[in-house]
């Protein structure tokens, strides 16, 4: 397998194709952007700690049955994967209140909802990532109702099973997002990562937050953050 040329670079990783027209390298970059991107930075070790917390919570969301893009980790940086037509819609899932569901609705951070709460947000830099809802995404093309509701299952799938594990790490899951992309199939798999930059990660005794609010909000050790979600998941993994 060789690397070949970049085909595509965002925020946070790089995407290279591979001699296999199916596969391709996701590279973790320690860059950092908040506030679509008016807030840039750059998080030591970061990369490596994203590429290693994603591996792992992604090889154990497949043993739970989760399809996910993943294939193997290559190197402390890059990780091989299936290549998916990513669905331009960002699915947040939240458990409590924060970030900008709280501000949007005007509550304090860390309530915990009777219900989960859904947010679908439309990929689209130049607009800031705006939130939408079914129709509109159906409205754009960038799935069916039948796909939404298949995307709904799968995220609160994905979610009791993380709920469940970073329960076992001492810690509260805040909310998180994921994105999903079709693979040669048409089947709808988990895409992208899983890590402190895509989560809301808060330590059960203290309340701690241990995820790129750190970064967002200058709260200092950031690093820190990444490499205890990181140490606490081999720990309960057996890794
Ligand atoms: P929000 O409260 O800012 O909407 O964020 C909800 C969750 O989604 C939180 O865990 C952070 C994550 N997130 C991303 O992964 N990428 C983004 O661009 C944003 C805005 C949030």
């Amino acid at each position: 397998m060789t690397k070949g040329a970049m085909l595509y670079e965002g925020k946070a990783k790089q995407v290279f194709e591979t001699d296999n027209p199916n596969e391709v390298i996701v590279r973790f970059k320690d860059d950092a952007t908040a506030f679509n991107a008016q807030k840039r930075g750059s998080v030591d070790l970061k990369g490596e700690m994203n590429n290693a917390i994603t591996t792992l919570i992604f090889e154990y969301l497949n043993t739970k049955g989760i399809a996910t893009h993943f294939i193997k980790k290559l190197d402390e940086r890059e990780q091989l994967v299936k290549k998916v037509n990513i669905i331009p819609l960002e699915m947040v899932v939240r458990n409590y209140s924060a970030g900008s569901m709280a501000q949007r609705l005007g509550v304090e951070e860390g309530i915990k909802s009777p219900v989960t709460i859904f947010d679908l947000c439309y990929k689209r830099d130049d607009l800031g990532d705006p939130l939408i809802n079914d129709h509109h995404a159906v409205f754009l093309g960038a799935a069916t109702y039948d796909e939404l509701d298949e995307m709904y299952e799968l995220s609160s799938d994905i979610n009791d099973i993380l709920i469940d594990l970073f329960d076992q790490m001492n810690i509260i899951l805040i909310d998180f997002k994921i994105e999903l992309g079709k693979d040669s199939n048409g089947k709808i798999i988990l895409a992208d990562e899983i890590s402190p930059d895509t989560c809301r990660l808060w330590d059960k005794d203290t309340m701690k937050k241990l995820d790129k609010d750190r970064f967002r909000r200058d709260l200092g050790e950031v690093t820190e953050a990444y490499v205890e979600i990181y140490e606490r998941l081999k720990k309960v993994l057996h890794k």
